[in-house]
Formats: C-alpha cells, sequence, structure tokens
C-alpha cells in the first residue's frame, strides 16, 4: 500500500521532512514496486509490475527494453500523468522525500511544475496547441526564475537557437502547428530544458533528428546536468547514446527490471540473457552501421498473460538449464555483484561461462 502522507509534506512550509522517518528514503528518487496496470475489455493490462529503482541527483539512468516493455508507461507514472480513473497505480514513489502515489493530484502537479520535467516521446502531446511556442518557453522558464517577459522571451529565443531552430528570433512567435515534426520535438525539448528541472524524463528524445541534432541535444542535456546537477532518466533504442551519457542501466521486459548495472558492467559483464540479446540487436551510435545486428528471437509477451515464471523464458535459448525453474517460479532480482542485479534462475557460474566462452566473442 501506498504510504499516504499529509500534503504538507509535499508543499508545505519550509519543506519540512519530518515524516521522514516514517519510509521517506534518502535517495533522491526511488521507486518501490511500482505497479501501473490498465483494466481493458480483453483483460487487466499489467504494463509495469513490480518495478523498483533508485536515482541520485547528478546521476543518470538509463532505461532500455524493446517495445511494450513499459518504459513509457512507467515515465508517465512517475510524472503522475495516468489518468486515475483508467490506470491502477500501485508501490510507492519517493522524490525528494515526498511519496508521489498516495499525494493528491494537485499535490503531484504542483511538484512537477517546480521539479520535474520530461521530453515526450510524442512531441505534441507536449505542447498546447492554442499558445505561441515562445509562449509556452517562457511560461516553463518564469516558474524557476523571477525574471520579467523580456528577460523570459531572449531566453526562449536563445534556447530554441541552442536546439538548432533556424531564425528563432522569428520562429520564437510561430504556433506549434507551424512547426515541422523535428522542429516541434526540438522546441518541446527547449521548453523541459528551461524548466532547470531536478529531475529530467527524456524519453526518446532524439529520435527521428539527425545526427548533429541529436549530439547537441545530448550536450545541452549534459550540461543541463552539470548546472543543475539535475537527476536524468534517459529512454532510448540507442545503446551509444546510453553507454554515452548514463551511470547506470535498467533493462526492462514486460514491465519488471530484468537487469540493473553500472553501464560498464552491463556491457562488459551482463548476467540476463535479454541483456545479450539486446547488446546483439540494439543500434549503437558507437558502431559501424554496416555490423550486423541480431535480432532476438520471438516476440515479447502480451502484458495480459505474461507467462509463467520467468517471463522471458519462451524466448531463452537457456532455458534447460534450470531444472525447470524458469517455467515454474519468478526470478527474483538479486544483487549478484556490488550494485549489479538481474532476474534469472541460469546458475551464476553458467551464466558467466556463457557470456565470456558463447556471447561476448560474437558481438
Ligand atoms: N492506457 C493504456 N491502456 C492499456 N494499455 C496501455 C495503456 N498505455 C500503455 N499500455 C500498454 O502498456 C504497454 C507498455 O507500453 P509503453 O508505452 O510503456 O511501452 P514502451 O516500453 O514505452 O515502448 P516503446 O519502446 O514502443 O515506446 C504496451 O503494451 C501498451 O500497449
Ligand atoms: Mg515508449
Amino acid at each position: 500500500m501506498a504510504d499516504k502522507r499529509p500534503a504538507e509534506l509535499i508543499d508545505g512550509p519550509g519543506e519540512q521532512k519530518d515524516g521522514a522517518a516514517a519510509g521517506a528514503p534518502s535517495a533522491f528518487l526511488e521507486v518501490r514496486d511500482l505497479k501501473i496496470h490498465f483494466p481493458t475489455d480483453d483483460g487487466l493490462v499489467k504494463s509495469v509490475d513490480g518495478l523498483s529503482f533508485q536515482l541520485e541527483r547528478g546521476r543518470t539512468l538509463g532505461i532500455v527494453g524493446e517495445s511494450g516493455s513499459g518504459k513509457s508507461v512507467t515515465s508517465l507514472g512517475i510524472l503522475g500523468l495516468h489518468n486515475r480513473r483508467n490506470a491502477r497505480v500501485s508501490g510507492q514513489i519517493w522524490l525528494d522525500g515526498a511519496e508521489l502515489v498516495g499525494a493528491s493530484a494537485d499535490d503531484v502537479r504542483r511538484l512537477r511544475g517546480r521539479k520535474m520535467a520530461m521530453i515526450f516521446q510524442d512531441p505534441l502531446s507536449a505542447m498546447h496547441p492554442f499558445y505561441t511556442v515562445g509562449h509556452q518557453i517562457i511560461e516553463a522558464y518564469r516558474v524557476h526564475n523571477d525574471v520579467s517577459k523580456q528577460v523570459a522571451r531572449k531566453h526562449a529565443i536563445d534556447m530554441l537557437g541552442k536546439v538548432g531552430i533556424p531564425k528563432p528570433q522569428q520562429r520564437v512567435d510561430d504556433f506549434p502547428h507551424q512547426f515541422s515534426g523535428g522542429m516541434r520535438q526540438r522546441a518541446m525539448i527547449a521548453m523541459a530544458l528551461s524548466c532547470d528541472p531536478e529531475l529530467l524524463i527524456a524519453d526518446e528524445p532524439t529520435t527521428a533528428l539527425d545526427v548533429t541534432v541529436q549530439a547537441q541535444i545530448l550536450d545541452l542535456i549534459r550540461d543541463l546536468q552539470q548546472e543543475f546537477n539535475s537527476a536524468i532518466i534517459m529512454i532510448t533504442h540507442d545503446l551509444g547514446v546510453v553507454a554515452e551519457l548514463s551511470d547506470d542501466i535498467l533493462v526492462m521486459y514486460a514491465g519488471r527490471c530484468a537487469e540493473y548495472a553500472a553501464v560498464e558492467d552491463a556491457f562488459h559483464r551482463p548476467l540476463h540473457p535479454y541483456t545479450w540479446g539486446l547488446l546483439g540487436s540494439m543500434p549503437r551510435l558507437d558502431r559501424e552501421r554496416s555490423e550486423r545486428l541480431m535480432p532476438i528471437k520471438g516476440t515479447p509477451p502480451s502484458l495480459i498473460n505474461v507467462p509463467d515464471g520467468c517471463a522471458f523464458n519462451p524466448r531463452c535459448a537457456y532455458k534447460d538449464l534450470t531444472d525447470g525453474k524458469s517455467i515454474a517460479e519468478r526470478p527474483e532480482l538479486r544483487e549478484l555483484e556490488p550494485g549489479h542485479r538481474a532476474a534469472c534462475h541460469i546458475p551464476l557460474e553458467k551464466r558467466r561461462e556463457i557470456w565470456n566462452d558463447e556471447i561476448a566473442p560474437k558481438l
């Protein structure tokens, strides 16, 4: 059950945290056993099903996983953007000492404005069609900065220029529909970064942008982090982006965490067969295009009928090494090395052997 703390702890005088003893974690962001389920006519869709992780200020967590694994649903959940009428959300989300799952919608909205920003996968969902692009960036900037409209406007033009919008001093007065798709995405990034967020969630921030603009945007995100010590969640299909930007990686499969590790460990000593598959199948900025990608056999499960045992078992080439456990028992996410967790029944030594002898040489 969510720990329902009074609203004044979230937005109260002087940001008191005297409820901290009731279970508030020390991490800046801590997600505990988060579940986000959607009842539908076809059955209950378990988009996120028991996810836990922590993120400190100044750190970047990369979230990877195939399409439909629950990455965007998790992000929207952290921002409190699911409609509570059709989403069942449980577990806890602690942000800087305040718990969000049990908090009122108003409190979450206030906190979102003050501390969080998101770069959405779909830029249209983030910009209001009735206001000019400039107006929206100016408003986002003034939430955190006590400055005149003129100063904020200059900042907006500056930001539009930084994300690569040509003639920003003219385009600032355009409406979102006057921008092309790629420009809208850049404008949305400008808006998100203008909030100086303490927590930035970037959901595929650079897909559909050309490589030069991608690099510019990643630089801007890095600058933001340096200046404001922001915590960043970076969701991407590009392992090169993860490798470059993230400190840790969370590998999601069917709404759960399959593996969690420092980037170094996830790339060089991964301990989950699904991560092995991803490393062979995802494009990377830092690799030659000609290198062959090896798709993971099979498809992800329906989130209405997730297989018993390990959700990955129908696609796992090594499930016979588990004495049937993969089919019968859900594997716990266990810490196997400091800071390195994986949910897999295959004996650890065996996994190390397979990685070193079979998988790594082929990548
Ligand atoms: N409102 C909803 N009602 C029912 N099912 C939903 C709803 N929102 C998302 N889902 C389902 O939840 C699952 C996870 O979706 P999500 O958008 O988080 O995937 P993702 O990991 O972000 O994928 P992608 O890489 O394609 O962006 C999908 O199967 C999706 O159909
Ligand atoms: Mg998504």
